[in-house]
């Protein structure tokens, strides 16, 4: 006959005349308790065997238990010290004198409250009134010895000491296994280990060999080398959010070149040509030919806001304009450029109010490299064309955005950008440092701006950082960690960006 292996052990192991525990049997084997009695079951099934159980109660002392057993109950300390202290006219002691004679200490109501109940005296109005009762022959000292001994004590004493949390009553079952007529015979025919496989074959199945096999188990808890496959990066999982609670808000996804020419870039947003500000951003400024295709109509009315403002009573910079430069190419270092290429109807037609559009893109500076600061990031483009807009909709726009990623602090700062009036500047809290970091940049575009593209009613608008908004909600607080060499993997490969 052929079985598997560890039950070829365990009948091996079993007597025909002798109960034998599983205990025993795993000692005998080698095999762990578990296993045998997994064995035991499937042979008994198979009438090779037969399993007995039978209920085991054990009694222990507690660990106050023991301190009783090894010392003196606190009940029969009491005793002792108010037989010593009574005596003479007075049949009583004083509950503060016996109690600190006694040592008692902290388990002096434990004394108190089984005095009486065990029949050494009375305890009344502040006075413990010993009888001639012997201190030696306390019953529940006994009790708590026998216990200690490995004897059982009476029921009611047991039940007594067990209400006092001095021992404690187990039960557990005992399997035990004897070997009946059928295994005595197979064992006696011999019985082989069947080979044990830890992978099915074809073969095996063909040629029904899978009958005779025993199949190894899965240990489900060994090591295994961990394996990691590619995953999207917190930075384009976010931008992915960032676009899905947009476009939850009504906004539309603008899109356009990330090499522009400087006039969608600066121009039309009304940045004077030779202000600090076209350089304040340090653009990388690309090698390439001039870029042609910008609206003749549209490049002099920006030229026109240039020199002379829009209006009647405008004023323009009264300083130099040229082509030359509005078409020089750029890396953007905004993606306002984009909002700007949509609101001069260039990109898809002319827009009517209201209107909403938004980008999640890359943008480029030369900045320094530092804990907050990369030389390309994702910037939050955004825009709202409609009639009477007021600081009050930037602002509730700003609330109802960032509370979907749970910042809910923001803070507002006034600000200064030659294209929008007024201009603020957004905060948030630091969940770790608790500083206040800077997470975008916003206004209501001038009619400098404006009357050029040809847009008439308001618009306003903002750019914020992606990274700044991923600090806030994970709490990093060095940029680096997500990007570049020095990023943190960890974070990278741990992160979910919950939806
Ligand atoms: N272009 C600004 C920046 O990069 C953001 C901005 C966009 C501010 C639109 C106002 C209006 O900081």
């Amino acid at each position: 006959m052929r079985l598997p292996e560890s039950q070829v052990a365990v009948l091996e192991a079993a007597s025909a005349t002798e109960q034998r525990t599983i205990e025993q049997v795993s000692e005998a084997t080698g095999l762990k308790p578990e296993t045998v009695t997994g064995a035991a079951f499937d042979l008994e099934d198979a009438g090779l065997i037969e399993v007995s159980e039978r209920t085991d109660a054990s009694t222990e002392l507690t660990d106050e238990g023991h301190r009783y057993h090894e010392a003196e109950l606190p009940e029969v300390s009491l005793h002792r010290a108010a037989l010593d202290g009574a005596g003479g006219d007075d049949p009583g002691v004083d509950i503060g004198r016996a109690v600190a004679k006694s040592e008692l200490g902290d388990r002096a109501n434990i004394a108190l409250s089984n005095y009486e109940r065990s029949g050494y005296g009375t305890v009344s109005n502040g006075v413990v009134v010993p009888d001639e009762v012997d201190p030696g022959a306390d019953e529940v000292t006994a009790a708590l010895a026998a216990v200690a001994d490995g004897d059982t004590p009476g029921d009611d004493l047991l039940d007594l000491l067990e209400r006092r949390d001095l021992v404690v009553r187990q039960e557990r079952t005992v399997r035990s296994v004897t070997l009946t007529d059928e295994g005595v015979t197979a064992l006696m025919e011999g019985v082989e280990a069947a080979e044990t496989v830890d992978r099915l074959t074809p073969e095996l199945l063909t040629s029904d060999e899978w009958q005779d096999v025993e199949f190894a188990d899965y240990n489900v808890e060994a090591d295994a080398p961990e394996r990691r496959g590619g995953k999207v990066h917190i930075l384009r999982q976010t931008a992915e959010r960032v676009k899905d609670t947009l476009v939850g808000m009504g906004f539309r996804e603008m899109d356009g070149p990330h090499a522009d020419s400087e006039f969608w870039i600066n121009d039309c947003l009304f940045m004077p040509q030779d202000h600090p500000a076209r350089t304040h951003w340090d653009q990388f400024a690309l090698d390439v030919p001039p870029m042609g295709e910008i609206p003749a109509d549209l490049l002099d009315r920006v030229r026109s806001a240039h020199l002379a403002g829009v209006g009647d009573d405008g004023q323009g910079y009264h300083s130099p304009w040229t082509e030359e430069v509005a078409r020089g190419v750029d890396l953007r270092g905004h993606t306002t450029s984009l909002s700007m290429r949509y609101l001069s109807g260039h990109e898809i037609g002319d827009l009517e109010p209201p209107e909403r559009f938004f980008s999640v893109e890359k943008v480029y500076r030369n900045d320094t490299l530092d804990p907050t600061h990369l030389l390309e990031f994702f910037q939050i483009e955004g825009w709202v064309m409609a009639e009477n807009l007021s600081v009050r909709d930037l602002m509730g726009t700003f609330e109802e955005f960032y509370a979907q990623f749970g910042i809910t602090d923001l803070r507002f700062k006034p600000h200064y950008n030659p294209y929008t009036e007024p201009s603020f500047e957004l905060f948030g809290e630091h969940p770790e440092t608790g500083d206040l970091i800077e997470i975008g940049n916003s206004g209501m575009f001038r009619e400098e701006v404006l009357r050029p593209l040809g847009v008439e009613c308001d618009v306003m608008a903002w750019g914020l950082a992606l990274e700044r908004l991923l600090m806030l909600m994970y709490g990093f607080d060095d940029i680096r960690d997500v990007h570049g060499t020095l990023c943190d993997l960890d974070l990278l490969r741990n992160t979910e960006v919950l939806h």
